[in-house]
């Protein structure tokens, strides 16, 4: 008998208690031994849970109590979590989280503790709620030398993206709809300001390229700044607003890594990425692209991806499943000056004003104001088109998504 500890029961955590209860035969028959819930520690009382008799206060209680060789953390943030990772991993005890922060912050720490103690931390559910990405990123495709990873990794902005662009529904509105579902951040400026996508792309980053990336050497820009009327413009220009994570091996063995809202072409299968699901884009030299996609957020999918990790350090309990990188850098992340686009730009003024642009494609919108233009420009880094705009400010100005680009 495999005897697990939850920390946090939030939703992820209540999330993982119900998938091992429904799901406790094939679970067990997986893992080779049976998977039961000894603990679930919680500040809070839930004195009609089905689990109310395994909960306590006290982490030291499974900190010292041998029988527990699999600890489950979802609690989140960098605090307590931290802290109690160190504790359990200290302890020889595996741990399993959907925690992105922390493994984005303290990913190279925490394995090398895991492995001075032969015990597995594992994070799944960190990227793509239930989607497997990482696994199949350390071994299905370990093969490939990697040369770019991009994607849709956040459900709560894809959602009220979705709801936006599909129902004309307000931001704030398709955002309380995305919390009520459980699919926000506790504190949802993590989403919306893209901070969540970011910790997402570091974790994507570090382990398609060996090195960590932190989440401070990213740039990020969330989508509160989209308004309805590029939305519109994107409209007729055949694309749909996304907001992505991009990591891209560099020269001299590099990586480029931002998360920006996009203008994504409708031929492209991200700009049919939908609600609240997730998608990433893989790029190997043999595999060429390669594709996941599903619920990248939610309750119960995100605690099938963390139970499949539990499953995965039952069957490695008291040895170790092997996940390792090197630490990173201060020049080993490179900014996005070099990183020439198509831009989407929204201009106050009239078509005879765009001159010095360079070639665009005009665009129109229903209801646009006479002083208001919308344009496609050509390729160009952020500097050349400040260089053009030349002191002029543009309303919007978005990255237009060029999967033909030869990117490596
Ligand atoms: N807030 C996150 C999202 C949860 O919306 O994607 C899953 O990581």
């Amino acid at each position: 008998m495999i005897q697990v500890a939850i920390l946090g029961f939030g939703v992820v955590g209540s999330g993982v208690a119900e998938v091992i209860r429904r799901n406790n035969g094939p679970i067990s028959a997986r893992a080779g031994a049976g998977i039961e819930v000894k603990y679930i520690l919680d500040v809070r009382d839930f004195p009609d849970s089905p689990y109310a008799d395994r909960f306590v206060k006290d982490f030291s209680v499974i900190e010292q109590d041998p029988e527990v060789e699999v600890v489950v953390e979802t609690i989140g943030g960098c605090a307590v979590a931290y802290d109690y990772t160190k504790r359990a991993l200290n302890a020889g005890k595996s741990v399993v989280t959907s925690n992105k922060e922390l493994v984005a912050e303290h990913g190279f720490e925490l394995l090398h503790l895991a492995r001075e103690h032969t015990a597995s931390y594992l994070f799944e559910a960190s990227v793509g709620g239930g989607i497997p990405i990482l696994h199949p990123l350390t071994q299905c495709l370990a093969a490939n030398r990697l040369t770019e990873v991009q994607g849709i990794l956040n459900g709560t902005t894809n959602y009220i993206l979705t709801r936006m662009i599909t129902d004309g529904i307000s931001f704030e509105e398709a955002l309380k709809e995305a919390q009520q579902r459980g699919y926000a951040e506790h504190d949802p400026t993590d989403d919306v300001e893209g901070i969540d996508a970011c910790r997402k792309i570091c974790i994507l980053a570090t382990i398609a390229f060996g090195r960590h990336v932190y989440p401070r050497q990213v740039p990020t820009e969330g989508i509160t700044k989209i308004t309805l009327a590029d939305v519109s413009y994107a409209d007729a220009a055949g694309m749909k607003v996304k907001l992505l994570g991009r990591a891209i091996r560099q020269p001299e063995d590099r990586v480029m890594a931002y998360v920006a809202p996009h203008f994504v072409p409708v031929s492209d299968p991200l700009a049919s990425v939908e609600d609240v699901f997730n998608a990433i884009t893989v790029r190997g030299n043999a595999i060429g692209d390669v594709m996941f996609y599903g619920r990248g957020a939610g309750m119960l999918p995100t605690a099938s991806a963390v139970v499949s990790d539990v499953i995965e350090a039952a069957r490695h309990v008291r040895t170790r499943r092997f996940l390792s990188w090197e630490e990173g850098g201060e020049d080993y992340v490179v900014g996005t000056q070099t990183l020439a686009t198509q831009w989407f730009l929204r201009l106050k003024g009239a078509i005879r004003d765009l001159e010095g642009l360079g070639p665009v494609s005009i665009l129109g919108r229903a209801g646009a104001p006479e002083d208001e233009v919308g344009v496609i420009t050509e390729a160009m880094t952020r500097a050349e088109l400040e260089r053009r705009l030349a002191g002029r400010t543009a309303l919007s100005a978005i990255r237009v998504l060029d999967e033909s680009a030869d990117l490596a």
